[in-house]
């Protein structure tokens, strides 16, 4: 799969883990920053993704922040994209199979190493299952 994937300054650690981590599976991951630590704004780095996303250029992205909800909050603006934040494997499943989400997003601040690629690995393993949830994810765009 193609991987757009970035993250303010919080996010920097985990997100430069969970690219290892896509990269060991095979993945081909686009990192479009930030590359320091310097403090920077998290709603650049979701538009930066979510442009990759609507384009195609990319199958799925990743955003990486303090607590990910700021990262989710600035990628859902932008119009196709379903970006989410699941705490547990079993909503990222689901997140996938049911709302065709398409960004997930990562707190390193609040989700360990370990658990956020379990996440990762969830979300990025399960296809949208179509049918009855595709009506209602039409349902969504306004
Ligand atoms: C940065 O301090 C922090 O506010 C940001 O990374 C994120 O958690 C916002 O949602």
């Amino acid at each position: 799969m193609q991987i757009a994937i970035g993250s303010d300054h919080a996010g920097l650690r985990l997100k430069r883990a969970m690219k290892a981590h896509m990269e060991a599976l095979g993945h081909e991951v686009h990192d479009v920053g930030t590359f320091t630590e310097d403090s920077t704004d998290y709603p650049d780095h979701a538009r930066h993704v979510a442009e990759r996303v609507i384009s195609g250029e990319a199958d799925r992205g990743v955003l990486v922040c303090g607590t990910g909800h700021g990262m989710a909050i600035s990628a859902n603006k932008h119009r196709g994209v379903r970006a989410v934040c699941p705490l547990d494997t079993f909503s990222a499943r689901k997140t996938a199979a049911h709302n065709d989400a398409n960004v997930l997003c990562l707190g390193e601040r609040t989700t360990g190493e370990g658990l956020a690629a379990d996440i990762l690995d969830a979300w990025l393993s399960t296809s949208f299952e179509g049918g009855r949830h595709a009506r209602r994810v039409d349902m969504i765009e306004p």
